[in-house]
């Protein structure tokens, strides 16, 4: 009987010593023991891993940022339907997109810099430096042999993913255990098919948007908007007539198209847009101009209006939407004017326009979060809708696409009830853009010099020139606040919107 009690015991104290150690070398294995991946599901990384558990997403190349924006020697952090990505571009010009997550502690690659000399991304907490290739290289805290050791175990490095650049767009592969090269036997996965219609070195304006994919490729479907949320922008109230849509039935994997008639800028508008589904919709349609004259005089320039919009699922209550613009230079063919209004946009700097486009896109902004805040509070979707007329057959197709192919990311977040937050055009925009970025820096030093020639001005008051320039500089002190102001507060209030 002791003796049996005694073996028992022994039993016990081994299997609890064998679970003490497997829980210490497990806890520990980053550090000590480098292991070699053995399964697949292990290779993939939390983000592929976080796609695969999600509900499915049509798995095509991702339109995640415009490279005609992105800052080339810094570390931007991207969104794609809730996972973080981090993009950098390397010394020889390629992009490279890794997980904007450390293997170290986990930090956010995007919060570190670009190291120019080693061509390396370095990850700012502790120090760790990845090629382009993601591959760790090096470890300040570890002596080399400890180093070589780490590196030979595949979480010391950052996934990278395949990417693509078309047309000045950004497109990745994040998908795991998939081929990109998949796309070539399903063309409309690929992004030559998403930037079809698009010009080589187009500009584009990109915007982080508080509310979800669904309600802006909503927004962009419907036209009847136009002359009431950007009245005065594009159009005007006065345009809004029954508007013809045809009903797209054609529903499919790769999208579907539809027709309609409008009116806009006081001119009937007739054409037709094309949903390439998931990301893209391009519009072409031909404006029929009001007079003879005026016929006569367009002849060689026939006003049309082209438009190609990108929307991305960034995260649960949040969209990237990337607006194609015309090349900063154009070929124009030989008998082809181009517009006067279209040839001056063209040349004015991209800070500017971006600030036009944020000034169209607050517009309607406001309606669009709280939108859909209340479709979801309501949890019967778009069933909540009442659509009597045509110009919202395609919002319904694209409800009955959604449904079929794709799903919402969610829940929504908390409404955002601060405007100051809901409309801050600069973490929504300017932040990551090159163009803005240093323009707002060119107006701080021109504050700085405007504040410094104000205070020489006023030491000298005493002289009428003095005086003069002292109140050319308040001027000009004011209307820089206004251009800095532009920057980065949004809003729009239509009931002062005459
Ligand atoms: S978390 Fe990146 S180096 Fe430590
Ligand atoms: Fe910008």
């Amino acid at each position: 009987m002791a003796l049996r009690r005694s073996i028992s015991r022994l039993a016990m104290v081994y299997l609890v010593t064998l679970c003490l150690k497997t829980a210490f070398v497990s806890a520990f294995s980053s550090t000590n023991t480098p292991t070699t991946p053995t399964s697949s599901v292990q290779q993939r990384s939390a983000n592929q891993q976080a796609l695969e558990d999600a509900p499915p997403f049509p798995r095509t190349w991702v339109p995640l940022a415009s490279v005609y924006e992105l800052h080339p020697d810094r570390p931007t952090p991207l969104r794609f339907l809730g996972q973080s990505y981090v993009t950098y571009q390397s010394n020889d010009g390629q992009w490279a997109v890794f997980d904007d997550a450390c293997p170290h502690r986990l930090a956010p690659l995007s919060e570190g810099r670009v190291d120019r000399q080693k061509n390396r991304l370095e990850c700012s907490y502790h120090g760790w430096e990845f090629d382009a290739d993601g591959r760790c290289q090096e470890i300040p805290q570890a002596d080399f042999s400890t180093m070589q050791k780490a590196m030979q175990n595949e979480r010391c490095h950052v996934k990278s993913y395949p990417v693509h650049v078309e047309k000045n767009i950004l497109f990745v592969w994040p998908w795991a255990d998939e081929d990109p090269l998949i796309t070539v036997s399903q063309p409309h996965c690929a992004p030559e098919h998403f930037m079809e219609g698009v010009s080589e070195n187009c500009t584009t304006y990109t915007r982080d948007l508080p509310y979800g994919w669904d309600t802006l490729l909503e927004n962009i479907v419907d036209p009847s908007h136009v002359p009431f949320a950007h009245h005065g922008l594009q159009g005007k109230r006065e345009d809004a007539i029954p508007i013809n849509m045809t009903s797209p039935s054609d529903l499919s994997p790769e999208g579907f198209v539809f027709q309609f008639e409008d009116r806009t800028m006081s001119m009937r508008r007739q054409g037709g847009a094309v949903f390439r589904a998931p990301f893209v919709i391009h519009y072409k349609a031909d404006f029929e101009t009001p007079s003879k004259e005026k016929q006569k005089k367009r002849a060689n320039s026939p006003k049309v209006f082209n438009l190609t919009a990108i929307m991305l699922p960034t995260k649960p209550g949040w969209s990237r939407i990337i607006l194609m613009g015309a090349p900063r230079t154009k070929q124009i063919e030989k008998k082809e004017k181009e517009r006067l209004v279209a040839k001056i946009f063209r040349k004015l700097p991209s800070w500017l326009v971006h600030t036009f486009s944020n000034r169209f896109l607050d517009s309607d902004l406001a309606f669009l979060h709280f939108q859909e805040q209340e479709r979801e509070r309501r949890g019967v979707d778009a069933r909540a809708y009442f659509m009597p007329a045509q110009s919202d057959r395609c919002v319904s197709a694209l409800r009955k696409w959604i449904l079929q192919y794709a799903h919402i990311p969610g829940p929504l977040p908390a409404p955002l009830t601060d405007r100051g937050v809901l409309f801050n055009r600069w973490t929504q925009h300017g932040e990551h853009c090159r163009h803005c970025t240093s323009a707002r820096k060119r107006v701080a030093k021109w504050r700085t010099n405007t504040l410094r020639l104000l205070a020489i001005s006023l030491v000298l008051a005493k002289f009428t020139a003095a005086r003069v320039v002292a109140a050319l500089s308040l001027l000009l002190l004011n209307r820089l606040s206004a251009v800095d102001k532009a920057f980065s507060d949004g809003g729009f209030s239509h009931y002062d919107n005459h």
